[in-house]
This record gives structure tokens, sequence and C-alpha cells, in this order.
């Protein structure tokens, strides 16, 4: 997926001058803009990105200085010749060699980057965020973190759960992780360890990819699971649960409270009827929470966690969307299950701690500061703005080229299509007019062929109002013309 190379954001920490020269820079040392290349003029610059000349001045001088641009007096600025260990193109590119270099470099910088999972993190409380980490600083360095994680953090996620989800846990029901993923290691390690090799798991397909690839990694088999109406699709889990022997399912894991990227979610009936069949089975049950902080319409269903009485549900959340991914952190939730909190620590002790222990004390600061919560407050406050943006732009297409749903909740949105021609030619039709989104077939197990509706994946958290409207206005356009089934 490409990077984020150009969102000019006028409300972002960083001005547009040193956002312009980031992006740039980047484009200069990914081998995008190359040696003896000619830059758009700074009126032409300007005039494309709607900022003022002298943004691009400042920031055409700022890299001369730094080397990367050549000035010339009455001549078109170039890229500089640049160290041969800076220059080198990267090796996937080498085709584009050849390519002529007078290709316009604006067209190259994305426009908006709409891949999800970016939160937003302009309303960051700074002086919370600065005094959590000089409080960290402030701890003298001791031996290496325990293994389950920091107390003052086991226990500050607790009582986030508590308030925030209503899932009451004690500090040591809670284990550390870098993230989702890693958490989701731990556990299908510890289900290896403590049912056999060949575990099984069930996912929604479609479903997360990087969940899926975690639990492989690990020793797990992903079991695809189809859907209904976006959301897991009960009579066919009821099935696979049945299944014995070889074909058993080990634990399911599921995205509850809003399904990943479809985003449906089980109304409660389904919830219990589903920790029924579960418990039925004897499986386990994955419940990855990652966003379900941002409802923007009806109120927040309990989670599974909250649901089944500390049996067999294993939380699994993250700081990526509440705060950042930058973090990398996250955390399980165990069940009391003693058999895998015993294989849980193994697997823990196996994998090492990954999260360094000034990281964990400031998050513990950030929390009992009370920052997040006013964090989750301020954006929920954005994205549901943006979500209008959103809606009012694509909410009324014709239903027969598209149609927006998945809105309800997080931080994206999904435009479903006809079939998986429009959705490649969506992709790359916006891709030429600098507008990345994600594909469908990208989430399903089956790829290009596989299980669920076709169309895109809108991410519509990380950037800011203008870039967002400027995108969602070239999508309408795209779709309008019907340019899409070109
Ligand atoms: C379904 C789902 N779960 C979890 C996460 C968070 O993953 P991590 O904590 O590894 O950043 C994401 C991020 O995009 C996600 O889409």
């Amino acid at each position: 997926m490409a990077e984020p190379l150009l969102l000019l954001d006028r409300r972002a920490g960083a001005g547009l001058v040193a956002q312009l020269v980031a992006a740039l820079r980047r484009d200069i040392l990914d081998g995008r803009l190359r040696a003896g290349d000619p830059m758009p003029s700074t009126r032409g610059l300007a005039r494309e990105l709607a900022i003022a000349r002298s943004t691009v001045v400042a920031a055409y001088e700022q890299l001369a200085g730094e080397g990367y641009l050549e000035l010339r007096q009455g001549a078109a600025t170039r890229v500089a010749e640049l160290e041969p260990r800076t220059a080198q193109a990267p090796a996937a590119e080498s085709d584009a060699s050849a390519a002529p270099a007078a290709a316009s470099p604006v067209a190259r910088i994305p426009l908006a980057d709409l891949s999800p999972g970016v939160p937003s993190t302009a309303r960051l409380d700074e002086r919370a965020w600065r005094a959590a980490w000089r409080a960290a600083a402030a701890h003298p360095p001791s031996w290496s973190p325990p293994p389950l994680g920091v107390p003052a953090l086991r226990a500050a996620i607790a009582e986030h759960l508590r308030s925030a989800r209503g899932v009451h846990c004690s500090p040591e029901d809670v284990v550390v992780a870098a993230g989702t993923s890693e958490a989701l290691a731990l556990v299908a390690r510890a289900l290896v360890a403590l049912r056999g090799e060949a575990v099984r798991i069930g996912v929604e397909d479609p479903g997360y990819p990087a969940g899926r690839r975690a639990l492989e990694r690990h020793g797990a088999t992903p079991v695809p699971l189809p859907l209904a109406d976006g959301g897991l699709e009960l009579a066919a889990l009821e099935r696979a649960l049945q299944r014995r022997g070889r074909g058993r399912l080990h634990a399911v894991m599921v995205t509850p409270s809003h399904q990943y990227p479809l985003g449906g979610r089980l109304p409660v009936a389904d919830r219990l009827a589903l920790l029924e069949l579960a418990a039925h089975a004897d499986a386990f049950v994955v419940e990855d929470d990652y966003d379900s902080e941002f409802r923007h319409t009806g109120a927040p269903l309990p989670a599974l966690a909250s649901l089944d009485g500390g049996e067999r549900v294993v939380l699994v959340g993250s700081f990526s969307k509440v705060l950042t991914p930058w973090l990398r952190l996250g955390y399980l939730v165990l069940p009391a299950h003693a058999g895998l909190r015993a294989a849980v620590a193994t697997a823990r002790a196996e994998l090492d701690t990954p999260v360094a222990g000034p990281v964990q004390l400031a998050v513990a600061d950030y929390l009992d500061r009370g920052a997040l919560r006013r964090h989750i407050a301020a954006t929920r406050r954005e994205y549901t703005h943006r979500r209008r943006l959103v809606q009012d732009a694509l909410g009324d297409l014709d239903p027969e080229r598209a149609r927006l749903t998945a809105i309800d909740g997080g931080l994206h949105a999904v435009l479903e299509l006809p079939d998986r021609a429009a959705e490649r030619a969506l992709v790359a039709r916006l891709a030429e007019e600098g507008v990345i989104v994600a594909p469908l077939a990208q989430y399903a197990v089956g790829g290009d062929r596989g299980a669920g509706p076709a169309g895109v994946v809108l991410g519509y958290a990380g950037v800011g109002d203008l870039a967002l409207a400027a995108a969602l206005e070239r999508i309408r356009a795209a779709l309008e013309r019907g340019r899409v089934s070109d």
C-alpha cells in the first residue's frame, strides 16, 4: 500500500512548508523523483495544491539547502544528484527508470491517502502526552519489563475497559502485547500448546488480513467463515462448530461491534447465541474490539467479554485506533481458564517482551491522567464530522453504480460496487488522480475471486477536511462519469 506522501492538513501540528518538504524529500529518497527530474514551477504547484506560492518557494529553498534540489536562476528547479547511497532507486521501481523523465511529479503525489486504519492525531493533548513521556523518563531504568506487562499499564487498561466498554476485569487478566497482531500471535501459540498442533480458528471472510497472517505465522490455521448482512453468519458458524475430529474449530475470531471491513454488528441476541454455540463446542472466542469506541449511530453494544462471565472470550484490544499505531501497543484480556492463562504466559516468555518499559509507563500515565478519555471524545466529534462529509458526498449515489455502507461506526466506510472489475477500475482511476483507497478483494481470503461484495474501503479519519473533501469530489466524479467501468 502506498505511503501517505502529501496530506496538506492545515490543522496538523506541522506547518504547510514542513509538510511539503517532508513529502517531497520522501519522494526523492524513495526514488519517485530522480536526479535531474524538473520540478513543477512554484506557481504551478501552489495552484495545484491550493496553497500560497510563498509556501512552495520556502519548501524548495529548504530542500535546496538540504541538497535535494538545485535552484537555478532562469531555469527550472531540478532534483539534485544525491550521494550514491540515497540516490539509489528501489529495486521494485527499476522498470520506471525507462520512463520519460518529463512525467509530472505532482501527479505522483497523492492528494489523499484514504487507506483504512489511520486515526487522527491532530487533537492529541500535547501537554498530557509530553507529561506522560516525562514521567516515564523520570522512572529509573530497571531490569526488563515484567513479561505480562508493567503493572501500572495493566491496571490502567483494566480501568479504561471498565469505563469505556463496560468490561469488568482485573489487572491480572490483562496481558500487554505489541498491537493486535502480536496479541493474536500469543493466542495462536497458546492454543497450539493447549490443543495440539492442528489448531483451527474460524475467521470472518472477508476479514482482517493481518490478523489471519498472525494466526498462520504462529501455527494456527484460519478457517474462513461467511458473513450475512455484513456480520458473521451464525448458521454457518454453527455448522463449522459442529465438525469433529480434524475439522474441529478450536476458536473463532470475530469483530462483533464493527465487522472489519464490512461494518455489520451483531445484535445482543446473536452475541448470546454465538457464546452458546462456542460453549457447546468447547471453543474459545477471540473478540477483536478494535474500534468500538467510535459509534456514530445507536448505542454501543456490550462486548462479548462482558456477556460471557469470564469463561471463554479472549478480548483483544489495541491503542492503534483510539490513539495511534505509532505506539505498536495492544493487549489481551484473558478468561479465567487456567490452562489458557498458563499457555499464554509460556508463549509470552517464548516471544519475549516486545513493548519497552518507557512506552508502557508513558501510556499508563496518559491513561491515568484521563487524557485518553478526552482524546477519544474529541476524535469522536472529529470523525462524526468527517463521516458527515462522506455521507453528504457519496450517500445519494445511483445504487446501480455504488452504495455507501459500513458507516455507522469506526474510522472507515465502504463503497460497494457491482463487481470486481468496477472495483479494480475505481482503485486504479483514483490512484491516477492521487486518491488511495483499498479494494475489498484485499480482505477476502480468496482475493480477487474471494467472498463478499466488490467495492472499496475509504478510511476517512486520518486525512484533513480539505484533502478529504477533494478526494470525495474525485470519487463522486469518477463514479458519476461511469469511468470506473472503462
Ligand atoms: C480489524 C482490526 N483489528 C485490529 C487492528 C489494529 O491492529 P494493530 O493493533 O496491530 O495495529 C486493526 C487495524 O487496522 C484492524 O483493522
